[in-house]
């Protein structure tokens, strides 16, 4: 039976956490002092992951994105993402990364079968990216990115989340990288989730100003280029022939067309980003009488329970633990 909630969404798309550590610290994303990690033991093991999977896809789950944390911080992922590519009726498995590992991994994970990627980078700046990530050598994204390129990635889509007074003033330099390097760019609104939350009075701002802002100079028209399953709304620029991405769940949230679920590191499953997951499927895996059959059944009941919308943001406010990096964006 397809995967279909309770307000008729089907459920496509997978993004499943593979690490809740990262090597940077995002100031909206990880406090610098975090270090509340999942034991090893309480990460799902690959087997775990892929079995996972397999469920998820017989039952219509057609694209899987593994993230973090910095997924990539956790080792042994091209293996995990050649043995996913090897899950029948699955159509893509994706990755999201901070880029920091690709020099040395994106051959790797060429070569395990990934094809496209998306890296996160919210400035060109080697200063500002060292201050707001408390440390990061922006050099190591810059080479992960020509690295991707050079192996084969395509495309390969920057993401940058938006920041009043940090790259709002950024994003036309931001948008001539992506255009002359063949990437596209893609603006997120900051969400008040983690410590994003304490920062939005003073660097939230909506992306539709800087679409707005842009429209002034170049020429954008809407445009559809098929270029994921994510809630991103797309323009063509013109005079760049380049393309942009919007991805606003604040300012013009994208709840009603919803295709996705999530899985946390440690197996918890997230059916809304704004929601904290509580139900584990870590002890169903681990259960040696647990059938395919009765996890499925689990995650039709969860599925059951999914939120018509974020509901502002609200409980993520009000209850979430401290930040997204078990569950990945
Ligand atoms: P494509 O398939 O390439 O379009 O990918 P994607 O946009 O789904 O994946 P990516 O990991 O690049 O996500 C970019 C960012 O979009 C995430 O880090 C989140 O900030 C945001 N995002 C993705 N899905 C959701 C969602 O369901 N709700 C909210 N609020 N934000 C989301
Ligand atoms: N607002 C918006 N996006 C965030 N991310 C993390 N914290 C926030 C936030 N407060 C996203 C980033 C990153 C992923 C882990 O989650 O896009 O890539
Ligand atoms: Fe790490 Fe991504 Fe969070 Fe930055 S936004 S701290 S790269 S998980």
């Amino acid at each position: 039976m397809p995967l279909i909630d309770s307000f008729q969404r089907k459920i496509e798309y997978l993004r499943f956490s593979v690490i809740d550590q990262c090597n940077i610290r995002c100031q909206y994303c990880m406090p610098p002092e975090q270090k509340l990690w999942e034991k090893q033991p309480n990460l799902l093991t690959f087997d775990e992951i892929c079995r996972m999977v397999t469920i998820l896809a017989s039952l219509g789950v057609r694209r899987v994105r593994i993230t973090g944390g910095e997924p990539l911080v956790r080792k042994g992922v091209p293996d995990l993402i050649r043995r996913l590519n090897d899950v029948s009726d699955l159509d893509e498995v994706l990755l999201t990364t901070n880029g920091i590992p690709l020099p040395t991994l994106a051959r790797p994970l060429r070569d395990a079968g990934l094809e496209k990627i998306n890296i996160h980078l919210d400035t060109l700046s080697a200063e500002k990216f060292c201050k707001i990530t408390y440390g990061g050598d922006i050099r190591k994204v810059l080479t992960g990115i020509e690295e991707s390129q050079r192996v084969g990635l395509q495309p390969i889509k920057l993401n940058a989340v938006l920041q009043k007074g940090i790259n709002d003033d950024e994003v036309e330099d931001l948008l001539r990288f992506t255009a002359n390097h063949g990437l596209i760019l893609r603006l997120i609104e900051m969400m008040p989730i983690g410590p994003g939350r304490e920062l939005m009075p003073s660097l939230y701002m909506p992306v539709r100003l800087i679409r707005e802002k842009l429209a002034e100079k170049y020429t954008l028209s809407p445009t559809n280029p098929h270029l994921g399953g994510g809630p991103a709304v797309y323009y063509r620029v013109k005079e760049l022939n380049t393309v942009i991405g919007f991805i606003s769940p604040v300012s013009e949230p994208f709840c009603g067309t919803c295709n996705r679920i999530r899985i946390s590191s440690d197996g918890r499953f997230q059916d809304c980003l704004a929601f904290d997951g509580t139900f584990s499927f870590r002890d169903l895996l681990r259960n040696p009488l647990m059938t395919d059959e009765r996890i499925a059944a689990k995650v039709h009941w969860l599925l059951s329970g999914k939120a018509e919308s974020h509901d502002d943001f609200q409980q993520a406010a009000d209850i979430r633990t401290p930040c997204m990096t078990g569950i990945g964006g």
